[in-house]
């Protein structure tokens, strides 16, 4: 049995924060970073609230550690908030929703937040639909991936024109990290009718608008296209599930701090290659992720007359995305070389990781180390 479910309400498109209008006299918190903060995008969506206390919670930063979470509650409490807008990227975001979610468990009589909005600044997490946050724990040096219905948002905002002064190394990682949610959850042990029809879509829109998005910012039809096909890839894994290559960005992310969207990019052909597993075909039957790589690959025009074919190219075109988008092929030129000890330990967080359950081959440890020496050479 599978369960698919949407529960956030989507204003797409430029001129989707006239919504926020209807938020009329109640006490707003804002939860958000100081780059956001300073940049005056958080003042910019305050300014469409009619009548409202606003305060502002802006020690949000990347991997959110345990640490910001507590003081977010202690923020939430002292505004008396009714109503919380998550406004940044994904960090902020899953920084809004994880401290709703532990305040009500918490503190349950002091916390009565009736509206909570999430606008992204960025197209890449997808955390404005998806029930899933991602917080960090400094001292094991573990990402902790959770996972509640009650972390979805109620409301999810996607203005384009909040994303066009994203910088192009930004737009990069953030793509290739949609490009990873619509591929990982189309081949994933939970992909269903419903989640493929979003992955496809966000697949096929990405692989048009992401580069258009990144060789001009100010393009405000690719960005609207590529904030899109973020909200679709996170309506897809939110349901199907990801895999491996996310549980590996994770163990990457919390020990070498590299960026989400940019680990997944470097691994993405890597992990492509093994879950295909075109060598061990048996009697010319290729496995399911190997013939479902080929579909993506059609989708989008590649040659694939035989499964092998679609998967190969499928594997360049994503190498070549990076390259296009400024993104190193391996970890070593991205400054991030790893000693034995650190593969180790990185393949045993990444086999743990909630997100390589749903992978669609079952790895060992010895195959994530394998991938991880690909990833070095
Ligand atoms: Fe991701």
């Amino acid at each position: 049995m599978k369960e698919f479910s949407v529960s956030t309400k989507i204003f797409l498109g430029e001129g989707s924060l006239e919504h926020l209008r209807s938020v009329k006299g109640k006490s707003v918190l804002i939860v958000t970073d100081d780059f956001i903060y300073k940049s005056g995008t958080a003042k910019k969506v305050a300014d469409y609230l009619t009548d409202c206390r606003v305060s502002y919670f802006k020690d949000v930063v990347s991997d959110p550690p345990t640490e910001i979470i507590s003081a977010g509650i202690k923020s939430l409490l002292k505004a008396d908030a009714d109503v919380m807008i998550a406004v940044g990227g994904g960090s902020s975001l899953d920084t809004a929703k994880v401290i709703r979610n532990m305040a009500e468990h918490i503190c349950p009589q002091k916390v009565h937040i009736k509206e909570c909005f999430a606008v992204p600044t960025t197209s890449g997490t997808g955390s404005e639909v998806t029930e899933f946050a991602v917080i960090t724990d400094r001292k094991s040096h573990t990402k902790i991936p959770l996972h509640d219905v009650s972390l979805r948002p109620i409301t999810a905002i996607l203005d384009p024109s909040l994303v066009v002064s994203a910088p192009p190394s930004v737009t990069a990682n953030t793509g290739m990290d949609v490009l990873t949610h619509a591929i990982e959850s189309y081949v994933s042990v939970g992909a269903n009718d419903f989640t493929d029809a979003l992955a496809e879509k966000a697949f096929a829109m990405t692989v048009k608008y992401l580069p258009l998005a990144f060789q001009d910012g100010s393009n405000l039809f690719a960005r609207e296209k590529m904030h899109n096909a973020s909200c679709m890839a996170g309506l897809a894994f939110n349901s199907a599930g990801l895999g491996l290559n996310h549980g590996i960005a994770h163990a990457l992310g919390a020990t070498l701090h590299l960026p989400h969207g940019k680990a997944n990019a470097i691994l993405l052909p890597y992990t492509i290659e093994y879950n295909a597993n075109l060598p061990a075909c048996g009697n010319g039957i290729h496995s399911a992720a190997a013939q479902r790589y080929r579909k993506l690959a059609k989708i989008i025009g590649l040659p694939s007359e035989t499964v092998m074919m679609g998967v190969q190219h499928l594997q360049s075109m994503v190498a070549n995305l990076n390259r296009v988008l400024k993104i190193p092929a391996d970890l070593k030129s991205a400054g991030t070389p790893l000693t034995e000890t650190l593969k180790n330990e990185i393949a045993e967080t990444a086999l743990k990781d909630t997100t390589t359950a749903s992978n669609p081959r079952v790895p060992t440890k010895q195959d994530i180390i394998d991938i991880l020496n690909q990833c070095c050479e």
